[in-house]
């Protein structure tokens, strides 16, 4: 089959990994309990902080404020929903003038502007029409993660 089984025993708070997917980048990243934090006073900025819309359907596992099963483990498609390009990591306050001082990050495409938060979760009035999106995964042990 297509899936992908990915060991994230050596995955470290902050870090981010990318695997491939049927011929897409999927990260896997371990959020820091600061970056975990930080997902909630973000919410009043985001497009759809419950994950309700559906042009990239959100598991119903995943439709929670970490948009994860494990909330430390992100797993998210690495592509905007815009128009495909890749977003990069970690932007700074620059683009988004009213974030939080102690701002922890979040993805940036730098295509069209559009930028999500720590969870994939796309600011307001942004070209991006849905959060990124969050492929079918499991876990078959505490540390083994099955994409797809
Ligand atoms: Fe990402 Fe347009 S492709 S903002």
């Amino acid at each position: 089959g297509a899936a992908v089984e990915v060991d994230i025993s050596t995955l470290q708070p902050g870090e981010k990994r990318v695997v491939e997917w049927r011929g897409k980048p999927v990260w896997i990243m371990r959020r820091s309990s600061e970056q975990l934090a930080a997902l909630e006073k973000i919410e009043p900025q985001l497009a759809d902080p419950t994950s309700e819309r559906k042009a990239y359907p959100t598991p119903e596992y995943a439709k929670n404020r970490h948009r994860s099963i494990k909330p430390e483990v992100f797993v998210g498609v690495g592509i905007c929903t815009h128009l495909g390009c890749s977003p990069g990591d970690k932007f700074t306050p620059g683009p988004q003038p009213s974030l939080p001082d102690d701002w922890v990050g979040g993805f940036l495409c730098a295509c069209h502007g559009s930028t999500f938060d720590l969870a994939g979760r796309v600011f307001k009035n942004k070209p991006a029409p849905d959060n990124l999106e969050v492929p079918p995964h499991y876990y078959t042990s505490d540390t083994t993660l099955l994409i797809g």
